[in-house]
């Protein structure tokens, strides 16, 4: 693959031969984005407020896209080491729309996990949303954007020398996140490779991408309502009209665990999700082993489950 010759290249998910396009109706949505953008030109401009501060940002590269938005370079206008993320989403008649304390009408779901999720103390291993504005067709999330870095997606797909000392960094980091998102009671509901960023060098890992989440509910979560992507859902989800979020973050902590090891995921269909035993190669730990079959076993009542997940041995070898 020929972006995979540079040493820590920014590919589009579908140069990496796989497309983790998100269920369900937020498929093939138009995105308004300035069409000057898409040649790489510094033009537009966009003008909002980071903390007291009234910032102006040059919309920059393209950085990537999916279902739901185009996401953009920002550089501050006169300070060109300031970088942001500008997330632009098309609006659309069905938004699902929450209410947020301090705002006095509803704001876009992603918006609202978002600002739950920034409130101190911040968890490192989840991107800040700066600020955000409400166009007459689009809403701008201006988020954290941490230079350089790739989908890990990406990263798995160009890294020759992937090992279980990496995997485990990563997974802690993820671990982190996930254990954030429930503190504030959401579930993300989109958790794989493509919706995770790390940084060059040092694999610092972000969660991205809560277009899909939903606030925790003690009565578990409709399985109607579920967007994440086909191959990484819980069968518990596919079997059931309601599922719990800490087993279903477990599941994807399990999947990405295999796919950041193998290079590939560990079910090809939602009927081997069902049905099939996981394959995970024979020369990892067998602690590794272990940890990817516990988290992936079917009946959520029996997995390892989120509190007791960094307990198990392979965390501390
Ligand atoms: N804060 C960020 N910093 C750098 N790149 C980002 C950032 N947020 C998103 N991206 C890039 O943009 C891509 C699309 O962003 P995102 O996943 O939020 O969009 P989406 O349309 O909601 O995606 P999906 O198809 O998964 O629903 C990401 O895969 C990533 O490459
Ligand atoms: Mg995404």
């Amino acid at each position: 693959m020929e972006g995979c010759k540079a040493p820590f290249p920014l590919l589009r998910p579908q140069q990496c031969g796989v497309s983790y396009t998100t269920a369900g109706p937020r498929r093939f949505r138009p995105v308004e984005v300035p069409k000057c953008s898409l040649m790489y030109v510094h033009v537009l401009s966009l003008v909002c407020f980071l903390g007291s501060r009234v910032c102006l940002f040059l919309v920059g590269e393209l950085l990537g896209y999916g279902s739901f938005g185009k996401v953009y370079e920002g550089t501050h206008i006169f300070d060109d080491r300031i970088k942001v993320a500008m997330k632009y989403i098309h609006k659309h008649k069905n938004d699902r729309c929450l209410h947020v304390a301090g705002h006095s009408k509803p704001v876009i779901a992603e918006v609202a996990m978002l600002l739950r999720l920034r409130e101190p103390p911040l968890c490192p291993n989840i991107i800040k949303l700066h600020h955000w504005i409400e166009k007459k067709r689009s809403f701008v999330l201006i988020m954290e954007y941490p230079k350089p870095c790739s989908t890990l997606h990406q990263y798995i797909t160009c890294s020759d020398d992937m090992n279980e000392g990496k995997a485990h960094w990563l997974i802690s980091q993820l671990v982190q996140a996930v254990k954030h998102c429930v503190d504030r009671g959401v579930f993300h509901g989109d958790i794989h490779t493509g919706n995770i960023l790390v940084t060059n060098p040092s694999l610092e890992l972000k969660l991205i991408d809560f277009g899909c989440a939903y606030p925790i509910s003690s009565e578990g979560l409709l399985s109607s309502e579920y967007r994440g992507a086909p191959l990484f859902t819980p069968p518990e989800v596919i079997r059931h009209s309601k599922y719990h979020a800490d087993p279903a973050y477990v599941w994807a902590i399990g999947v990405v665990l295999f796919e950041i090891l193998h290079g590939f995921l560990p079910f090809g269909s939602q009927d081997e999700i069902l049905r099939d035993y996981v394959k995970a190669k024979p020369t990892l730990s067998s602690a590794c082993h272990d940890l990817i079959f516990q988290c992936l076993i079917r009946n959520p009542a029996n997995r390892l489950t989120l509190e007791h997940l960094e307990e198990h041995r392979w965390f501390k070898s």
